[in-house]
Protein backbone atom coordinates (compact mmCIF):
# COMPACT_ATOMS: atom_id res chain seq x y z
CA UNK A 1 0.00 0.00 0.00
CA UNK A 2 0.86 3.31 -0.58
CA UNK A 3 0.96 6.27 1.48
CA UNK A 4 -2.21 8.44 0.45
CA UNK A 5 -0.58 11.98 0.46
CA UNK A 6 3.13 11.47 -0.67
CA UNK A 7 3.24 8.04 -2.52
CA UNK A 8 6.00 6.59 -0.48
CA UNK A 9 5.57 2.97 1.14
CA UNK A 10 2.34 3.48 3.86
CA UNK A 11 3.16 2.28 7.53
CA UNK A 12 0.06 2.10 9.07
CA UNK A 13 -3.39 1.17 7.28
CA UNK A 14 -6.16 2.62 8.43
CA UNK A 15 -9.43 0.67 7.13
CA UNK A 16 -11.70 3.51 8.28
CA UNK A 17 -10.45 5.75 6.28
CA UNK A 18 -10.22 3.69 3.70
CA UNK A 19 -6.35 4.57 3.47
CA UNK A 20 -2.76 4.30 4.70
CA UNK A 21 -0.24 6.17 5.55
CA UNK A 22 4.21 6.87 6.06
CA UNK A 23 4.92 7.90 8.95
CA UNK A 24 5.88 11.56 8.55
CA UNK A 25 1.98 11.86 6.51
CA UNK A 26 0.52 9.78 9.34
CA UNK A 27 1.88 12.42 12.21
CA UNK A 28 0.20 15.09 9.97
CA UNK A 29 -2.99 13.39 9.90
CA UNK A 30 -3.29 12.83 13.72
CA UNK A 31 -2.45 16.71 14.53
CA UNK A 32 -5.06 17.34 11.96
CA UNK A 33 -7.45 15.49 13.91
CA UNK A 34 -6.55 16.64 17.13
CA UNK A 35 -6.43 20.50 15.92
CA UNK A 36 -9.99 19.55 13.74
CA UNK A 37 -11.42 18.24 17.02
CA UNK A 38 -10.44 21.41 19.31
CA UNK A 39 -12.12 23.40 16.55
CA UNK A 40 -15.09 22.01 15.96
CA UNK A 41 -15.99 21.07 19.13
CA UNK A 42 -14.59 24.93 20.79
CA UNK A 43 -12.41 23.06 23.18
CA UNK A 44 -9.62 26.27 23.64
CA UNK A 45 -7.65 28.78 21.80
CA UNK A 46 -4.70 29.90 21.42
CA UNK A 47 -4.55 32.27 24.38
CA UNK A 48 -5.87 29.86 26.90
CA UNK A 49 -4.11 27.62 29.53
CA UNK A 50 -4.75 24.19 29.32
CA UNK A 51 -4.33 21.80 32.16
CA UNK A 52 -3.48 17.94 30.66
CA UNK A 53 -4.71 15.47 33.09
CA UNK A 54 -1.67 12.26 32.46
CA UNK A 55 -1.57 9.47 33.94
CA UNK A 56 1.60 7.86 32.07
CA UNK A 57 -0.32 5.95 29.95
CA UNK A 58 -0.37 6.02 25.93
CA UNK A 59 -2.88 8.51 25.97
CA UNK A 60 -2.16 11.25 27.99
CA UNK A 61 1.27 11.41 26.83
CA UNK A 62 -0.05 11.34 23.39
CA UNK A 63 -2.19 14.10 24.16
CA UNK A 64 0.26 16.36 26.26
CA UNK A 65 2.55 16.01 23.07
CA UNK A 66 0.43 16.74 20.49
CA UNK A 67 -0.63 20.24 22.11
CA UNK A 68 2.74 21.43 22.39
CA UNK A 69 3.14 20.30 19.01
CA UNK A 70 0.12 22.57 17.68
CA UNK A 71 1.43 25.32 19.81
CA UNK A 72 -1.23 25.67 22.58
CA UNK A 73 -0.25 26.41 26.45
CA UNK A 74 -0.14 23.71 28.10
CA UNK A 75 0.56 22.22 31.89
CA UNK A 76 0.22 19.18 33.10
CA UNK A 77 -1.08 17.31 36.27
CA UNK A 78 -0.62 13.74 37.73
CA UNK A 79 -2.21 12.33 40.41
CA UNK A 80 -0.40 10.36 42.55
CA UNK A 81 -2.72 7.73 44.49
CA UNK A 82 -0.46 6.40 47.13
CA UNK A 83 -0.46 3.12 45.57
CA UNK A 84 2.71 0.76 46.87
CA UNK A 85 4.51 -1.04 44.45
CA UNK A 86 2.72 1.61 41.46
CA UNK A 87 2.13 5.35 42.09
CA UNK A 88 6.02 5.83 43.02
CA UNK A 89 6.89 4.30 39.93
CA UNK A 90 4.34 6.03 37.51
CA UNK A 91 5.06 9.08 39.13
CA UNK A 92 8.62 9.10 38.52
CA UNK A 93 8.09 7.77 35.04
CA UNK A 94 5.68 11.02 34.13
CA UNK A 95 8.38 13.49 35.99
CA UNK A 96 10.92 12.31 33.65
CA UNK A 97 8.82 12.46 30.78
CA UNK A 98 7.97 16.31 31.35
CA UNK A 99 11.60 16.97 32.48
CA UNK A 100 13.15 15.65 29.56
CA UNK A 101 10.80 17.65 27.80
CA UNK A 102 11.22 21.28 29.91
CA UNK A 103 6.91 20.56 30.45
CA UNK A 104 5.54 21.69 33.73
CA UNK A 105 4.10 19.31 35.47
CA UNK A 106 2.22 19.56 38.96
CA UNK A 107 1.48 16.49 41.14
CA UNK A 108 -1.59 15.96 43.39
CA UNK A 109 -0.92 13.27 46.38
CA UNK A 110 -4.52 12.25 47.20
CA UNK A 111 -3.14 11.01 50.15
CA UNK A 112 -1.89 14.21 51.39
CA UNK A 113 -5.97 15.08 51.33
CA UNK A 114 -6.40 11.83 53.33
CA UNK A 115 -7.10 9.75 50.46
CA UNK A 116 -4.73 7.29 49.93
CA UNK A 117 -6.31 5.13 47.42
CA UNK A 118 -5.54 1.86 49.84
CA UNK A 119 -6.82 3.57 52.65
CA UNK A 120 -9.91 4.35 51.04
CA UNK A 121 -10.17 0.73 49.30
CA UNK A 122 -10.61 -0.62 52.76
CA UNK A 123 -13.17 1.69 54.07
CA UNK A 124 -15.67 2.00 51.45
CA UNK A 125 -17.92 -0.84 50.11
CA UNK A 126 -18.21 -0.13 46.47
CA UNK A 127 -15.87 -0.87 43.57
CA UNK A 128 -12.86 1.13 44.18
CA UNK A 129 -12.25 2.08 40.45
CA UNK A 130 -15.44 4.35 40.10
CA UNK A 131 -14.61 5.90 43.97
CA UNK A 132 -11.14 6.27 42.61
CA UNK A 133 -12.13 8.07 39.41
CA UNK A 134 -14.83 10.28 41.72
CA UNK A 135 -11.67 11.44 43.49
CA UNK A 136 -9.42 11.83 40.13
CA UNK A 137 -12.01 13.83 38.50
CA UNK A 138 -12.65 16.19 41.56
CA UNK A 139 -9.06 17.06 41.60
CA UNK A 140 -8.97 17.10 37.92
CA UNK A 141 -11.24 20.08 38.27
CA UNK A 142 -10.11 21.74 42.04
CA UNK A 143 -6.89 21.99 40.39
CA UNK A 144 -7.56 23.54 37.65
CA UNK A 145 -10.06 25.81 39.46
CA UNK A 146 -7.70 26.78 41.94
CA UNK A 147 -4.76 27.47 39.60
CA UNK A 148 -6.84 29.36 37.17
CA UNK A 149 -7.06 27.24 34.07
CA UNK A 150 -9.28 27.78 31.38
CA UNK A 151 -9.92 24.37 30.08
CA UNK A 152 -9.44 20.67 31.80
CA UNK A 153 -8.10 18.33 29.16
CA UNK A 154 -7.86 14.25 29.75
CA UNK A 155 -6.89 11.35 27.14
CA UNK A 156 -10.23 9.80 26.39
CA UNK A 157 -10.00 8.52 22.76
CA UNK A 158 -12.40 7.58 20.32
CA UNK A 159 -12.84 3.73 21.64
CA UNK A 160 -13.72 5.65 25.08
CA UNK A 161 -16.14 7.48 23.92
CA UNK A 162 -17.62 4.91 21.64
CA UNK A 163 -18.22 2.85 24.41
CA UNK A 164 -19.30 4.94 26.90
CA UNK A 165 -22.05 6.02 24.36
CA UNK A 166 -22.58 2.56 23.80
CA UNK A 167 -23.04 1.67 27.60
CA UNK A 168 -25.26 4.94 27.95
CA UNK A 169 -27.58 4.00 24.83
CA UNK A 170 -28.29 0.16 25.72
CA UNK A 171 -29.83 2.00 29.24
CA UNK A 172 -31.01 4.72 27.31
CA UNK A 173 -30.15 7.00 29.95
CA UNK A 174 -31.23 10.06 28.58
CA UNK A 175 -29.46 12.25 31.63
CA UNK A 176 -26.17 11.14 29.93
CA UNK A 177 -27.32 10.78 26.27
CA UNK A 178 -27.90 14.48 26.47
CA UNK A 179 -24.93 16.16 27.96
CA UNK A 180 -22.05 13.05 26.90
CA UNK A 181 -19.36 14.92 24.16
CA UNK A 182 -15.97 16.00 23.47
CA UNK A 183 -16.87 19.62 25.79
CA UNK A 184 -18.06 19.98 28.57
CA UNK A 185 -18.45 23.49 29.39
CA UNK A 186 -17.62 24.89 32.34
CA UNK A 187 -19.93 27.40 35.03
CA UNK A 188 -19.02 28.24 38.19
CA UNK A 189 -16.37 26.31 40.03
CA UNK A 190 -16.75 23.87 37.15
CA UNK A 191 -13.95 24.35 34.66
CA UNK A 192 -14.39 22.95 31.19
CA UNK A 193 -13.73 19.83 30.18
CA UNK A 194 -12.34 18.50 27.10
CA UNK A 195 -11.34 15.39 25.19
CA UNK A 196 -9.39 16.47 21.93
CA UNK A 197 -8.50 12.72 20.99
CA UNK A 198 -11.85 11.82 20.60
CA UNK A 199 -11.47 11.53 16.68
CA UNK A 200 -8.61 9.13 16.88
CA UNK A 201 -8.46 5.65 18.08
CA UNK A 202 -6.47 3.45 20.76
CA UNK A 203 -4.91 1.92 17.57
CA UNK A 204 -4.20 5.69 15.99
CA UNK A 205 -2.93 6.94 19.55
CA UNK A 206 -0.24 4.02 19.96
CA UNK A 207 1.01 5.12 16.32
CA UNK A 208 1.13 8.20 17.40
CA UNK A 209 3.08 7.23 20.49
CA UNK A 210 5.46 4.82 18.29
CA UNK A 211 6.46 7.30 15.47
CA UNK A 212 6.58 10.33 18.05
CA UNK A 213 9.21 8.08 19.97
CA UNK A 214 6.92 8.26 23.19
CA UNK A 215 7.31 5.24 25.65
CA UNK A 216 4.49 5.26 27.95
CA UNK A 217 3.84 3.22 30.89
CA UNK A 218 1.93 -0.23 30.69
CA UNK A 219 1.47 -1.85 33.68
CA UNK A 220 -2.13 -0.96 34.54
CA UNK A 221 -3.33 -0.47 38.06
CA UNK A 222 -2.82 -3.36 40.56
CA UNK A 223 -6.63 -2.81 41.76
CA UNK A 224 -7.90 -3.03 37.78
CA UNK A 225 -7.71 -6.93 37.85
CA UNK A 226 -6.47 -6.20 34.38
CA UNK A 227 -9.71 -5.47 32.77
CA UNK A 228 -8.58 -2.59 30.47
CA UNK A 229 -10.64 -3.65 28.10
CA UNK A 230 -14.25 -3.91 28.56
CA UNK A 231 -17.10 -5.83 27.21
CA UNK A 232 -18.54 -2.92 25.27
CA UNK A 233 -14.97 -2.09 23.43
CA UNK A 234 -14.89 -5.68 22.15
CA UNK A 235 -18.23 -5.63 21.06
CA UNK A 236 -17.24 -2.36 18.72
CA UNK A 237 -14.26 -3.45 17.77
CA UNK A 238 -15.52 -6.78 16.37
CA UNK A 239 -18.27 -4.12 14.57
CA UNK A 240 -15.34 -2.26 13.35
CA UNK A 241 -13.82 -5.24 11.89
CA UNK A 242 -15.80 -6.65 9.63
CA UNK A 243 -17.43 -2.92 9.15
CA UNK A 244 -14.62 -0.12 9.43
CA UNK A 245 -15.73 3.27 10.13
CA UNK A 246 -18.25 2.24 12.28
CA UNK A 247 -16.75 3.56 15.53
CA UNK A 248 -16.68 6.83 14.00
CA UNK A 249 -19.66 7.14 12.54
CA UNK A 250 -21.47 5.82 15.94
CA UNK A 251 -19.84 9.00 17.57
CA UNK A 252 -19.99 11.65 15.18
CA UNK A 253 -23.70 11.10 13.89
CA UNK A 254 -24.43 10.66 17.90
CA UNK A 255 -22.77 14.11 18.04
CA UNK A 256 -24.42 15.51 15.20
CA UNK A 257 -27.52 13.57 15.58
CA UNK A 258 -28.39 11.93 18.15
CA UNK A 259 -27.49 14.10 21.16
CA UNK A 260 -29.70 17.27 20.30
CA UNK A 261 -32.59 15.00 20.39
CA UNK A 262 -31.65 14.32 24.27
CA UNK A 263 -31.13 18.21 24.56
CA UNK A 264 -34.23 18.29 27.11
CA UNK A 265 -33.58 15.07 29.10
CA UNK A 266 -29.75 16.33 29.57
CA UNK A 267 -28.64 16.25 33.22
CA UNK A 268 -28.67 20.10 34.18
CA UNK A 269 -26.25 19.53 36.72
CA UNK A 270 -24.68 22.83 37.66
CA UNK A 271 -27.96 24.60 38.63
CA UNK A 272 -29.11 22.33 41.16
CA UNK A 273 -25.95 21.99 42.92
CA UNK A 274 -24.80 23.51 46.41
CA UNK A 275 -21.58 24.48 47.92
CA UNK A 276 -19.89 21.68 49.37
CA UNK A 277 -19.96 22.16 53.44
CA UNK A 278 -16.39 20.92 53.39
CA UNK A 279 -14.47 21.49 50.46
CA UNK A 280 -16.84 24.21 49.04
CA UNK A 281 -17.20 22.68 45.74
CA UNK A 282 -20.40 21.80 44.31
CA UNK A 283 -22.58 18.80 45.75
CA UNK A 284 -25.86 17.41 45.46
CA UNK A 285 -25.86 17.32 49.24
CA UNK A 286 -24.89 19.00 51.97
CA UNK A 287 -21.39 17.63 52.14
CA UNK A 288 -19.66 16.16 48.38
CA UNK A 289 -19.09 12.50 47.54
CA UNK A 290 -15.26 13.07 48.19
CA UNK A 291 -15.67 14.42 51.35
CA UNK A 292 -18.02 12.01 52.32
CA UNK A 293 -15.30 8.88 51.53
CA UNK A 294 -12.67 11.11 53.05
CA UNK A 295 -14.87 10.78 56.31
CA UNK A 296 -15.28 7.40 56.09
CA UNK A 297 -12.13 6.56 55.40
CA UNK A 298 -10.99 8.45 58.71
CA UNK A 299 -13.62 6.54 60.57
CA UNK A 300 -12.03 3.22 59.57
CA UNK A 301 -8.59 4.23 59.91
CA UNK A 302 -9.53 4.86 63.72
CA UNK A 303 -11.27 1.76 63.79
P1 LIG B 1 -8.62 6.12 32.52
O1 LIG B 1 -9.90 6.38 33.18
O2 LIG B 1 -7.58 5.46 33.40
O3 LIG B 1 -8.76 5.48 31.17
O4 LIG B 1 -7.98 7.56 32.23
C1 LIG B 1 -8.62 8.48 31.41
C2 LIG B 1 -7.82 9.76 31.42
O5 LIG B 1 -7.80 10.31 32.73
C3 LIG B 1 -6.35 9.61 31.03
O6 LIG B 1 -6.18 9.67 29.64
C4 LIG B 1 -5.73 10.80 31.72
O7 LIG B 1 -5.92 11.98 30.97
C5 LIG B 1 -6.55 10.90 33.00
N1 LIG B 1 -5.92 10.21 34.15
C6 LIG B 1 -6.17 8.95 34.59
N2 LIG B 1 -5.44 8.67 35.70
C7 LIG B 1 -4.70 9.77 35.96
C8 LIG B 1 -3.74 10.13 36.98
N3 LIG B 1 -3.39 9.28 37.95
N4 LIG B 1 -3.20 11.36 36.93
C9 LIG B 1 -3.53 12.24 35.96
N5 LIG B 1 -4.42 11.95 34.98
C10 LIG B 1 -5.00 10.75 34.98
FE1 LIG C 1 -7.82 4.13 40.54
FE2 LIG C 1 -6.87 1.85 39.85
S1 LIG C 1 -8.26 2.21 41.42
S2 LIG C 1 -6.40 3.79 39.02
ZN1 LIG D 1 -16.47 18.33 49.37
Amino acid sequence: MKCRRCGEVAQVALPSHHTGFCPTCFLDFFRAQVARAIRRHRMFGPDERVLVAVSGGKDSLALLHVLGELGYQVEAVHIDLGIPDSSAPVRAFVEEFCRARGQVLHVVETAKDGLAIPDVKRAVRRPICSVCGKIKRHWFNRFAFEHGFAAMATGHNLDDEAARLFANTLRWDGAYLGGQGPTLPGEGLFVRKVKPLCRLTEFETAAYCFFSGITHWHAPCPYSGGASFTSHKRLLADLEHTSPGTKTAFYENFLKNGRPAFAATAKSGYGELQACAECGFPSSGEVCGVCRVRRMTAGAGQA
